[in-house]
């Protein structure tokens, strides 16, 4: 299997945004450790963050091409973007959805997600290990196909 992870918008700021929600390790630190854990998984992985709604579009699209599975943090896009939540529906491709922080412990506006529906499953609360428990969530096979 291959996976690839897609970083959403402001992750790039891992490390030095909101430190008390985020934790202070980059995404750099982020990328090795789903690297690390990949190995010890025999999975390949590619990880890509964008801060662009429409790349973000274009690498779901591309993970069909590639045959690959996807775990995407969609960072604020998820509480926004039909197409996003349209472009993982789009594509025969399992997804996991992940997110470093709590969305249900963070008020309304964060606990709504618009393209979770469109995942197998979520995985929201554990720092950089809601990004490897999604890679064996995906490795695992399980969750509901996505709803309409
Ligand atoms: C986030 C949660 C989102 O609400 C927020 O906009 C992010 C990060 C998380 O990983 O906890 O950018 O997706």
């Amino acid at each position: 299997m291959k996976i690839v992870v897609i970083h959403g918008p402001n992750l790039n700021l891992l490390g030095t945004r909101e430190p008390a929600v985020y934790g202070s390790r980059t995404l750099a630190d982020l990328d090795a450790e789903i690297a690390a854990h990949a190995r010890a998984r025999g999975v390949a992985v590619e990880t890509f963050q964008s801060n662009h709604e429409g790349e973000i579009v274009a690498r779901i699209h591309q993970a069909a091409t590639d045959g690959a599975a996807i775990v995407i943090n969609p960072g604020a896009y998820t509480h926004t973007s039909l197409a996003v939540a349209d472009a993982l529906r789009g594509v025969d491709v399992p997804a996991v959805e992940v997110h470093l922080s709590n969305l249900h412990a963070r008020g309304p506006e964060r606990a709504r997600s618009v393209t979770a529906a469109a995942c197998r499953g979520i995985v929201s609360g554990f720092g950089f290990a809601s990004y490897t428990l999604g890679i064996d969530a995906l490795l695992a096979g399980g969750g509901a196909p996505p709803k309409p």
